[in-house]
């Protein structure tokens, strides 16, 4: 299995910026490497950057993400995106981030349904779990990551598994320049991968896990050394050509 390195623009880059960005990757990244590179820009450019990315020859070297989704494929919700107006532009969609769960109320039970909404549509979950820093200190962060993905994961056949992948992604770590240790990860994933071959057995190694908290040029081989990491997910590092271009180079 390649490894996936996901760059998450959050909600930064109007049209002129993320166009600069995607040219400047291009330049920096030559050519298709052996990991793959997903580039989730906000809706409003989504379009804009892949037709970018199909006139540079970039097809070959990056995919595109959305950053959330809708359950339901069409509807009176102002303001919300269908899996249904994503297919075609997207192969990925990032869901449960921690910054939706935190800012706009996300549920186990609505992500759950999102990643069922990507699967009818073929779109690929990029579930993002992870415990916040009470519940670290309190000794419950395998707990209350191991509760998200059993919402989270509910609606979902075991054959659909394979298309997901799950991000590691403790809220302490984002945004914060505060990295997670090694074998903090290297822990939680062992964690992780006990509960979905518990639950799913062999299909459950098909699955890619990332880390996501803080990366960047400087600590992401601490991440990628460990056995179970199979990519990354950056935010911040992701905005800047130099650190995401090494970054995918260097994996
Ligand atoms: P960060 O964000 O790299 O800026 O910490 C990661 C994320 O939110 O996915």
């Amino acid at each position: 299995m390649n490894s996936l390195i996901v760059g998450n623009w959050k909600m930064h880059l109007n049209t002129a910026d993320a166009e600069t960005l995607v040219r400047r990757l291009d330049m920096h990244i030559p050519k298709p490497l052996n990991v793959e590179i997903v580039l989730c820009p906000n809706f409003v450019v989504l379009d804009t950057v892949k037709k970018l990315i199909g006139s540079l020859n970039g097809k070959e070297k990056f995919n595109i993400g959305a950053q959330n989704v809708n359950q339901n494929d069409e509807g009176a919700f102002t303001g919300e995106v269908s899996p249904v107006m994503l297919k075609g532009l997207a192969q990925y969609v990032i869901v449960g981030h921690s910054e939706r769960r935190i800012h706009f109320g996300e549920t186990d039970d609505a992500i759950a349904q999102k990643i069922a909404a990507c699967r009818r549509h073929k779109l690929k979950p990029i579930l993002c779990v992870g415990e916040n820093l009470q519940e670290r200190k309190e000794g419950l962060a395998t707990r209350t990551v191991i509760d998200q993905l059993s919402v989270d994961l509910s609606e979902i056949t075991k054959s659909e598994l394979k298309k997901v992948t799950i991000a590691y992604e403790p809220v302490w770590a984002i945004g914060t320049g505060e990295f997670a240790k090694p074998d903090q990860v290297e822990e939680m994933l062992r964690q992780i991968k006990l509960f979905l071959h518990e639950q799913y057995g062999e299909d459950s190694k098909e699955i890619r896990i990332l880390y996501g908290g803080s990366v960047d040029e400087q600590n992401y081989a601490s991440y990628m050394a460990l056995s179970d990491v199979n990519g990354l997910l950056v935010g911040g590092a992701s905005l800047n050509y130099k650190a995401f271009a090494s970054i995918c180079l260097g994996v």
